[in-house]
C-alpha cells in the first residue's frame, strides 16, 4: 500500500534554543524566512504525501496557527495589491481535513510521540519526519524512502555516516547487505558509545514505518536516556518484515544544534538568486575580522 500519511513530531521544549523558545516553539524559528517546520512539511508534499499529522505539546499553538489560514492577512495583501506575496501567506495544504494535531501531554520520548498518532494513520504503512533534520537533495528525499517501499515494503530509513564519536548522538544501523544506497538492516541500537557501535550509519529522522511498529511502541517499555525509543521498536520488528536504510546524499542539517542552524540558515540564503550574492559579500566582509581578533 502506499504512503498517504506524515507524522511530525512537535512536541520538544527545545531548550537548547532558550530564550528563543520561551515563547515560541523551535519549529516555528526561520531558516532564513522559512520556520523551520515548514521545509519537513514541504518535503512531504513533495513526496506525495496527503495527510499530515502533528504532535504537538502545550506552547505549540504558533505551529497549528501557521498551517492554517489567515483571511485577514490575505484579505489584507489583495486590498493593499501585495498579490506576489499570496502564495507565502498560504502555506503548505490548506485543504480541510488534511491536517490533524494530536497532543502528546507527556514528554515520554519520540516512540511515544508517534504512538500518540496510531489513531490517525487509518492502519496504512505512514512516515516520520523529525524536523530537526533539515535534509536537502534534487528530489525530496523522503521520496527515495517511498520508492523502496513501494518495491519492498517493509520498515524504511534514511542514515548518513557519523563520524565515530558521534554514534552516541543517534540511532544507528548494523548493516547486511548493500547495494548502492541501499543497505539492509540487520539490527539498530538508540545512542550507542562509538565502542558498541555495530557501525556509523546514523537514522537521520526519515521514516516510512509499518503500521505494526505501532504495537510494540503501545506496549511502553523504556530505552536510552528512560524514553519510549522508536529506534527500540524497529530493532523489536526486524525479523516480521523487511528494513532497509538509503543513504542520503545531499546536504544535511542538523538543526537541533545552534552551529547547524545556523550553517542551514547560511547554506540556504547562499542558495538564493534574492540573497546569495549579499550574504557571501557579508560573509566575505566579517570573516576577515573574525580572524583578526581571534
Ligand atoms: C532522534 C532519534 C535518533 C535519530 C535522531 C536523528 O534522536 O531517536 O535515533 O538518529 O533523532 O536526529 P534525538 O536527536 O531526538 O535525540
Amino acid at each position: 500500500m502506499g504512503v498517504r500519511t506524515a507524522i511530525f513530531p512537535v512536541g520538544g521544549l527545545g531548550t537548547r534554543f532558550l530564550p528563543a523558545t520561551k515563547a515560541v516553539p523551535k519549529e516555528m524559528l526561520p531558516v532564513v524566512d522559512k520556520p523551520l517546520i515548514q521545509y519537513a512539511v514541504e518535503e512531504a508534499i513533495d513526496a506525495g504525501i496527503e495527510n499530515f499529522v502533528f504532535v504537538t505539546a502545550h506552547g505549540k499553538e504558533a505551529v497549528e496557527n501557521h498551517f492554517d489560514r489567515n483571511a485577514g492577512l490575505e484579505r489584507a495583501l489583495i486590498e493593499s495589491g501585495r498579490t506576489d506575496l499570496l502564495a507565502a501567506a498560504q502555506v503548505g495544504n490548506t485543504t480541510p481535513g488534511r491536517i490533524s494535531y494530536v497532543r502528546q501531554m507527556d514528554a515520554l520520548g519520540l516512540g511515544h510521540a508517534v504512538w500518540c498518532a496510531r489513531n490517525l494513520i487509518a492502519d496504512e504503512p505512514f512516515a516520520v519526519l523529525l524536523a530537526d533534520e533539515l535534509l536537502r537533495g534534487d528530489r525530496p528525499p523522503l521520496a527515495d524512502l517511498i520508492d523502496l517501499h513501494d518495491r519492498v515494503g517493509g520498515n524504511v530509513i534514511s542514515v548518513i555516516e557519523v563520524p565515530e564519536e558521534d554514534t552516541g548522538s543517534y540511532g544507528i544501523v548494523a548493516p547486511g547487505a548493500i547495494d548502492g544506497r541501499t543497505i539492509e538492516v540487520k539490527g539498530i541500537v538508540e545512542k550507542p558509545d562509538p565502542a558498541d557501535a555495530p557501525s556509523t550509519y546514523a537514522a537521520v529522522g526519515r521514516y516510512i514505518l509499518e503500521p505494526a511498529v505501532m504495537d510494540v511502541l503501545g506496549e511502553g517499555r523504556r530505552g536510552a536516556g528512560g524514553e519510549i525509543q522508536l529506534t527500540d521498536a524497529l530493532a523489536e520488528v526486524i525479523g516480521t518484515a523487511p528494513f532497509h536504510a538509503v543513504v542520503h546524499d545531499g546536504p544535511r542539517y542538523d538543526c537541533g544544534t545552534k552551529i547547524g542552524f545556523l550553517e542551514a540558515t547560511i547554506a540556504l540564503a547562499l542558495e538564493r538568486d534574492d540573497l546569495g550574492p549579499d550574504i557571501a559579500a557579508t560573509l566575505a566582509r566579517l570573516l576577515p575580522q573574525q580572524t583578526q581578533g581571534s
